[in-house]
């Protein structure tokens, strides 16, 4: 589902490697996305288009026209259709004939219309790929912004070994495609991300406080910064440190103070995501001086904090996302369930008590996302670095 909604063309071109084209397509089908297949006339010699038609659902387009009854592909509106282009595998032919702007055949017509970002995975015996032409031509690509998956060093059709055989797996080439979308999807975005326990304090030298150490709100601040957002990382009091450039860390203590900047963020934010372990109750008073011990019970009257990310829900426009926790202890998927639509939520990651593993201060948990849609997803336990790459994977799925 990591590329729901996501439209592909998957160009093939004339090379043996056309086989792996099948496999990869399949691949991306799995992952939800809509993908259209653009062959040239020597690819359909390799593989054929029955073999790609039922693989991707859709017919597969190689020529220009119709057969005699007036009708006729549009490059243009198949270029401006797609969010992204991937020619694999690409001859020395159709990548010269893309740096040249040879526009004789549907593929390259296609990528000159396209606006969308284009990759191009290089197949060929590794005396074609390192002649200067080839790699003129390759850099042309580069030049106009196009990515080129450069070729592995291997076993070559010919019989040859050196550098031209394209991607060994079509595994690899989906992982970089993943990796690719997250980052186009979150890509100058911020978030807003809260981590930690809040500190309510008692008198001078004591606080109510709970276990959290942060560090799941840590990992998914790290992984956003990684896909390219920036990142307000407004934590409560944690040991952890971090130094990604595009983070800013906004240290806070109370509930309350957690509250007023999380309000003040929020509006300039894209999305938010809530992790922090918030006190649910502070005390009325705090004492101007240390309580002294003594033989007497001491009862603290404590009130209810604010609700940090049911206030954000009642503030969150159309285009905000808005995801929280929920940490339950029995009737989870309920419990869950009601959290989301009590605090507007669009996601909420559960994780259960019961669950070994998963809490606070372990490096790992597990964890099932509830979605307004009512979808579920459940994840095997994980380290929390992983977890943060589900979670940000879903914020990605749900950004258009
Ligand atoms: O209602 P409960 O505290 O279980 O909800 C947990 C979710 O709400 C978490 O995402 C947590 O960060 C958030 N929360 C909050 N402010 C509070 C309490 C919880 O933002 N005062």
């Amino acid at each position: 589902m990591r590329l729901k909604s996501k439209k592909i063309i998957l160009g093939i071109t004339g090379s043996i490697a056309a086989y792996k084209a099948a496999m990869l397509l399949r691949l991306l089908v799995k992952e939800s996305a809509e993908v259209q297949v653009v062959i040239t006339q020597a690819g359909k010699e390799f593989i054929t288009p029955v073999t790609l038609s039922a693989l991707s659902g859709k017919p597969v387009i190689s020529e220009f026209f119709g057969a005699n009854d007036g009708t006729w592909n549009s490059h243009v509106d198949l270029g401006l259709w797609a969010d992204l282009m991937l020619v694999a595998p690409a001859t020395a032919s159709t990548i010269a004939k893309m740096a040249n702007g040879i526009a004789d055949n549907m593929l390259v017509t296609t990528y000159m219309s396209a606006k969308c970002p284009v990759f191009v995975a290089p197949a060929m015996d590794l005396d074609m790929f390192a002649h200067p032409s080839t790699q003129k031509n390759i850099e042309i690509l580069k030049s106009f912004g196009n990515s080129i998956i450069e070729p592995s060093v291997g076993e070559l059709a010919s019989g040859l070994t050196g550098k031209g055989r394209e991607w060994k797996n079509p595994k690899i080439l989906l992982k970089l495609l993943l990796n690719i979308s997250i980052q186009e999807s979150t890509k100058r975005k911020t978030f807003l991300v809260t981590a930690g326990p809040t500190y309510e304090k008692i008198d001078p030298v004591r606080f109510l406080g709970n276990f959290s150490s942060g560090k799941m709100g840590y990992a998914i601040s790290e992984e956003l910064a990684d896909s390219g957002a920036n990142v307000i990382l407004v934590s409560g009091p944690v040991s952890l440190k971090t130094n990604k450039k595009n983070i800013q860390l906004v240290k806070v203590e109370s509930a309350d103070e957690m509250y007023v900047k999380c309000l003040s963020w929020f509006p300039n934010c894209d999305g938010a995501v809530m992790c922090a372990a918030v006190a649910d109750f502070t005390p009325v008073v705090v004492e101007k001086k240390k309580t002294k011990r003594g033989s007497e019970n001491w009862s603290l009257e404590l009130q209810p904090t604010i609700d940090i990310a049911a206030k954000l829900g009642e503030l969150k426009s159309e285009k905000q996302i808005l995801a929280g926790f929920a940490l339950e202890t029995n009737d989870e998927i309920s419990n869950a369930k009601k959290k989301l639509e009590s605090k507007n939520l669009d996601f909420i990651v559960l994780n259960s008590l019961n669950e070994e593993g998963a809490g606070f201060q372990v490096d790992t948990n597990k964890i099932t996302i509830i979605d307004k849609s009512n979808n579920q997803q459940f994840f095997e336990l994980k380290s929390k670095k992983e977890v943060a790459v589900d979670i940000v994977n879903k914020i990605k799925s749900i950004i258009k």
